[in-house]
């Protein structure tokens, strides 16, 4: 790749995402050029043209969200210096490929640079789409109840996503294959697609609403009340390292971490009574042996023993990964003692498996 050219996109081109809606900002951009280069490594492609189209694909929202692809396509014509090392008829693939990456678009993107940047920038995450499609239903078909909403989800998922449904993936091999199967899994479970079903749409039209939002000052007492229950039950599980009382966090603690961008905490909020919360931590791989990935580290996540399976811990979770997703995170990692086999069951339901083994002995 031409070090200049990366030279100019890290400097001049990535920092006009900062200005953007969260979902867009410069570690969209960071992801999307990622994602693109990597699949483009199977085809014989001119990896600075496909770099180029990754990093201006969404430079147009600076005009116009509806139009932004459009815009985008201008902006890369009318930008002199990739004459300093394109040909007009590259930068004119180039432009068609940011118009192209709109994954609503009803036709295929013209060129190859143009489906691997379209399926870069599109992120299944099977529980987004699943409230999304419920939001969707809601908003334009106010007059249906609860099983007429639940039939017109199970038809568009059906319709959309499911084996034989309408929506391909661009390129082989992307890394939406394996959400999207699960995805497809989740739609052949009826029985278990209801359940999401049931608390999502509670969730969506519930009288005493629910969110699921960053921790505030305001949350400090709750939020402490709760890591005094999971202390309870780490001391339960093992007294020789855990004290009877108190919690990990002092209150300042708790408002320099809710501060702190690095260490986000969602908190389950039910008509103002927060029920459980999820401590998160971004994590960058920095040595010489490990690849430059970011991880969502979760600290912790506790629900209140008053409220435990109402799928609260589950909701946290599905936030928790929507999160990791929309930061570019390569994976989710957390730490679970052995002596909570309820947690470990939780997690492993949620799809995480063993990383690896922390050992220990006691020494008497
Ligand atoms: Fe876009
Ligand atoms: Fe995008």
């Amino acid at each position: 790749m031409d070090t200049s050219l990366l030279e100019y996109i890290e400097q001049e081109i990535i920092p006009r995402y900062s200005s953007f809606d969260k979902a867009h900002r410069e570690d969209h951009a960071r992801t999307v050029i990622a994602r693109a280069l990597e699949m483009g490594r199977s085809y014989e492609i001119d990896e600075d043209m496909l770099l180029a189209a990754a990093a201006f694909h969404d430079l147009g929202l600076a005009v116009d969200r509806k139009t932004h692809h459009l815009e985008s396509g201008r902006m890369i014509r009318e930008e002199g210096r990739l004459r300093e090392w394109f040909s007009e008829e590259q930068i004119e693939t180039i432009a068609q490929a940011a118009e192209d990456h709109r994954a609503s678009s009803k036709t295929a993107p013209r060129s190859i640079y143009g489906r691997l940047v379209a399926e870069a920038d599109r992120l299944i995450v099977p529980e987004t789409i699943i409230r999304r499609t419920i939001q969707y239903g809601m908003s334009h078909y106010p007059g249906l109840d609860r099983e007429g909403h639940w039939q017109r989800t199970l038809e568009h998922l059906n319709e959309k996503y499911a084996r034989g449904g309408y929506l391909h993936l661009l390129i082989p091999g992307s890394p939406n294959e394996e959400p999207l199967e699960r995805l497809r899994n989740m739609i052949e479970d009826t029985a278990g697609l209801r359940k999401i079903f049931d608390r999502m749409f509670d969730e969506e039209s519930s009288e005493t609403p629910v969110v699921i939002r960053l921790a505030v000052p305001g949350d400090v007492e709750a939020v402490g009340r709760l890591l005094e229950q999971v202390l309870k039950v780490h001391h339960e599980g093992r007294p020789d390292l855990f004290r009877p009382e108190g919690k990990k966090y002092s209150d300042q603690e708790l408002l320099d971490i809710f501060a702190d961008p690095e260490t986000p905490v969602f908190v389950y909020d039910k008509g103002g009574s927060v029920l459980g919360y999820a401590f998160c931590a971004l994590q960058y791989a920095s040595s010489g042996s490990l690849n430059p990935i970011t991880t969502l580290y979760v600290d912790d996540i506790c629900v209140d023993e008053a409220t435990r399976r109402e799928h609260i811990g589950k909701a946290l979770f599905d936030k928790v990964k929507e999160y990791a997703v929309s930061q570019g995170c390569h994976n989710i990692t957390l730490h679970v003692w052995e002596c909570n086999p309820e947690a470990m069951a939780f997690y492993k339901a949620m799809g995480m498996s063993v990383q690896f083994t922390s050992m220990e002995i006691i020494c008497q």
